[in-house]
């Protein structure tokens, strides 16, 4: 099943904001693409530079819809670029299909294609190197992991990054048991990994996030794996927020922290995570559950939507062409870059 496909000059997608139910929904305009972006109907950042690339292509084809313009194409494709600021992959994949709109719609669209195509075959063999990687660190027997937000199909076009790992493992039984962060606010970890899992038939079992650290100091989890949404030149990683606690808690009891991800979420322009730009959003996601105000009116919220997981506490991180183990090469800045990279970005919050 396809998340993100271009049928008949639109734009196919699996609504995520609907999960468990499955309901697709057409994309016929840009500003549909970015608020398709900006209200994670789409999310998860191989998804988002599918969307990117294709919205770019639904730019083109509306444009020859009327007198094509290819300066007004490449204006639309920068809005698609920054609707979302913090995934390296959706800026990485609209830049790669900008050179093709000169040349006409076909053009873009076939441009946009190639790169759909891409992420399906990155994220199948990086599934399988993460798999092999695993079991090199573990042995060949059944293993508590633990991941964090949504890192599975529905994050890219077919095929997942860290459950793509998970799915590649539990093929050959060695899947005993996936232990899913809900993920405040959102909830992708219950609303749309769990489903994944469920539809897989792994056995998972969904808890808060604040119960991940204390899981893996108890020595109950074998390896936490994750997605990214931007990997900087010294390897930090920027994932969903609350997956650094996870990375802290993983390297005292000394097991591994694995980040699976397509090359094109590798950021080389952008020396560490401090450089990320965090993308805050609307506190109401924070302070409001179920359409219920859980906290006093006078009380406001931070809702940063990522964090940064320096390259030291990364045991490895799996590409479709290669493993980086980043913390056996960094240098031993330790400690005080792991606490000072959360408070800086905090501290620029307010
Ligand atoms: O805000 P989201 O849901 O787009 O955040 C997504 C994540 O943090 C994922 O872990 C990441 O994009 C990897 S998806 C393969």
């Amino acid at each position: 099943m396809r998340t993100i496909e271009w049928v008949d000059g639109h734009v196919d997608v699996i609504d995520q904001t609907a999960l468990p139910h499955l309901r697709r929904v057409a994309l016929y305009t840009v500003s549909e693409v970015v608020d398709a972006i900006q209200r994670l109907v789409v999310r998860g950042a191989p998804a988002l530079g599918a969307l990117g690339a294709l919205g770019v292509a639904l730019a083109a084809a509306r444009s020859a819809e009327r007198d094509y313009d290819p300066h007004a194409v490449q204006a639309d494709a920068h809005r698609i670029a920054g609707a979302r600021p913090t995934a390296a992959n959706l800026s990485w994949a609209v830049q790669r299909v900008l050179p093709a709109v000169s040349q006409g719609p076909a053009a873009v669209l076939d441009a946009a294609q190639v790169l759909v195509e891409a992420d399906v075959r990155a994220c199948a063999t990086l599934s399988r190197l993460g798999a092999a990687l695993l079991r090199s660190y573990l042995g060949d027997r059944p293993m508590v992991l633990h991941t964090h937000c949504n890192a599975g199909a529905l994050a890219c076009v077919e095929w997942g990054t860290a459950l793509g790992v998970v799915r590649a493992l539990h093929a050959d039984s060695l899947i005993r048991m996936v232990v899913v962060g809900e993920t405040r606010p959102l909830l992708q970890g219950s609303r749309i990994t769990a489903v994944e899992l469920a539809w897989l038939g792994v056995p998972h079992q969904v808890v808060v996030d604040a119960a991940g650290p204390g899981l893996i100091a108890s020595g109950l989890v074998d390896a936490v794996i994750v997605g990214a949404d931007r990997i900087a030149a010294n390897y930090d990683v920027v994932n969903k927020v609350g997956t650094y606690p996870l990375a802290l808690a993983a390297a005292r009891a000394g097991i591994p922290f694995v980040v699976a991800a397509p090359t094109a979420t590798l950021d080389p322009d952008t020396p560490t995570g401090v450089a990320v730009t965090i993308e805050y959003r609307d506190p109401d996601e924070v302070l409001l559950v179920g359409g219920w105000r859980m906290a006093p009116s006078e009380s406001a919220a931070l809702n940063p939507a990522f964090d940064v997981t320096p390259a030291e506490l990364v045991t490895a991180i799996v590409t479709e062409s290669r493993v980086i183990e980043p913390s056996r090469a960094a240098e031993p800045t330790g400690v005080a870059r792991a606490v000072t990279i959360p408070s800086m970005r905090m501290a620029g919050a307010f």
